[in-house]
């Protein structure tokens, strides 16, 4: 067997496992052999890929190759390790800015291998050359646009830019003439490739990225999170038809239309409007309120008082959010949840489908605290039953049980379901301050009359009412 048809096995292999791990990830079940998959996947496309390489690289070129390898992987590994829960969607959107920056160096390389030694020398065919410009246009562009998109989103993320949205003047006139310069621009490439229209393609790409991703709110975050994840898929798959890599093409198109696919069902939970994220915001009015100023008299109850009323409580729903995270309150928020129980008390989770910082955030932290999936349900499941239930446990939730969002038509998180939690007798909310969420508006439920706020971490303060249970 030539190492071509070897190569070409390996990828059919290695392209089954990254379909079967899209599968196994779909499910909280399945999820690990899913990344297990993965994994595997990966490994037999790295090994393929590399010993058909080396067989045309001299020993330098081995050596660079080898280096990178391992600079990337031990990397890789130590910020996989490190990484804390709450910091994993900076993470994903960094390493998508990678693939988009690949992206870009491929269509790149694509454009000066053709003009350094000329296309005869190159494995173009000369009658391809427009379809093979045309690939570096468009490879650079998803690439590019990916790129300055997740670092703009890194940094929203991880709180070194603003999360607020930055809404030029006319922004949807000037992201509709990025896309008309690209198309010009690609379009005279096509003609006549040259190194002034590629600076130029790279240069309107960046910009756009950056404008799209810094046009969408806060709140937003999570469907642009995941639309990333789709670009970084396309932008792999350009880059497959640069390099006449199959494998690249046909993983590309699967995280591309499962990141696509992903982004549509957040934006049907969110209520958002899919064109419009896509199109950074898109409709989204320059004047809605940032911060929201209403403010009121809140009411501060102690460990002791909430352990009262739970004890005379016959439902109680626990409604966690981002904070629990922060604080890992998993753990006693389980002991709380089984101490409960055990007296008679019905015991609840409603989990809104943004909570958190990652899809499914506030799944794996109670899978870990052993948490009953039966108790676990999602905010369309509860958020009936939320009106008949005594007691709710908001624990580091903010924007998620935000009454603005169907109040406030001005508020940036306007129209985005939320769990209704200010319907039940009495609310409870554990945050150490009165500080805004993720989306930066601030909540009326905080001085709502059945609503107490018990303030510090909130890991020690559940561990307060399990003291005084
Ligand atoms: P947030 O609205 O972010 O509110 C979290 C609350 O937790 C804050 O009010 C904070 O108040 C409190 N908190 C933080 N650390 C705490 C600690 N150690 N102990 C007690 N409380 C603590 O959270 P949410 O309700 O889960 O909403 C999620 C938000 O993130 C949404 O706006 C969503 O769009 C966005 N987002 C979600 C995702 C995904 S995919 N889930 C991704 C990106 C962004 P204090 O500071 O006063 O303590």
């Amino acid at each position: 067997m030539s190492p071509e048809t070897a190569a070409t096995a390996a990828y059919i292999v290695a392209a089954l496992l990254t379909v079967m791990s899209l599968a196994g990830l779909s499910k909280h079940e399945t999820a690990r052999a899913g990344v297990a998959y993965g994994i595997a996947g990966m490994a037999v496309a790295l090994v393929a890929t590399v010993a058909l390489a080396a067989g045309s690289l001299t020993a330098g070129g081995i050596a660079l190759l080898a280096a990178a390898m391992v600079v990337g992987g031990v990397v890789g590994l130590w910020r996989a390790r490190v990484v804390e829960m709450t910091g994993m969607p900076e993470l994903i959107a960094l390493l998508h800015s990678f693939v988009g920056l690949a992206a870009v160096l491929v269509g790149w390389n694509g454009y000066l291998e053709v003009e350094a030694v000329g296309v005869a020398q190159t494995t173009v065919p000369p009658e391809l050359l427009g379809i093979h410009s045309v690939e570096v246009g468009v490879g650079v562009f998803i690439g590019a646009v990916t790129f300055t998109g997740s670092i703009v989103a890194y940094g929203k993320l991880s709180g070194r830019m603003k999360s607020r949205p930055l809404t030029l003047p006319g922004k949807n006139a000037l992201n509709l003439a990025a896309l008309v310069a690209f198309v010009a621009l690609t379009a005279a490439f096509t003609i006549t490739p040259s190194l002034g229209l590629m600076i130029g393609i790279t240069a309107v790409a960046l910009a756009l990225g950056w404008h799209l991703v810094a046009s969408i709110g806060g709140g937003d975050m999570p469907v642009v999170v995941s639309m990333l994840n789709s670009y970084s898929g396309w932008a792999a798959a350009a880059s497959g038809f640069l390099l006449d890599n199959t494998l690249l093409i046909v993983t590309g198109a699967l995280v591309g239309s499962s990141g696509a696919y992903l982004s549509y069902v957040m934006c049907q939970a969110m209520n958002r409007s899919f064109l419009s994220v896509i199109a950074g915001g898109f409709g989204v009015e320059s004047g809605t309120s940032a911060s929201g100023t209403e403010d009121g008299e809140h009411r501060e109850v102690n460990a002791d008082e909430v352990a009262e009323m739970l004890t005379e409580a016959s439902s109680v729903v626990i409604v966690p959010g981002y904070g629990m995270a922060v604080a890992q309150a998993q753990y006693p928020v389980a002991d709380l949840t089984r101490r409960l129980a055990d007296r008679g008390i019905e015991v609840r989770f409603g989990i809104h489908p943004v909570a958190g910082r990652l899809p499914g955030h506030m799944n794996v932290l109670l899978a870990e605290a052993k948490v009953p999936y039966d108790v676990v349900l999602e905010m369309d499941e509860i958020n009936d039953d939320l009106a008949a239930t005594s007691v709710v446990l908001v624990i580091g939730a903010n924007d998620t049980v935000n009454p603005a969002a169907m109040d406030d038509p001005g508020s940036p998180i306007a129209g985005m379901p939320v769990l209704r939690v200010w319907e039940a007798k009495n609310v409870v909310v554990f945050k150490r301050s009165m500080a805004v969420g993720y989306a930066g508006v601030q909540n009326p439920l905080f001085f709502k009359e059945n609503t107490s706020m018990i303030f510090g971490d909130a890991k020690a303060r559940v561990e307060d009412i399990l003291k005084a249970l």
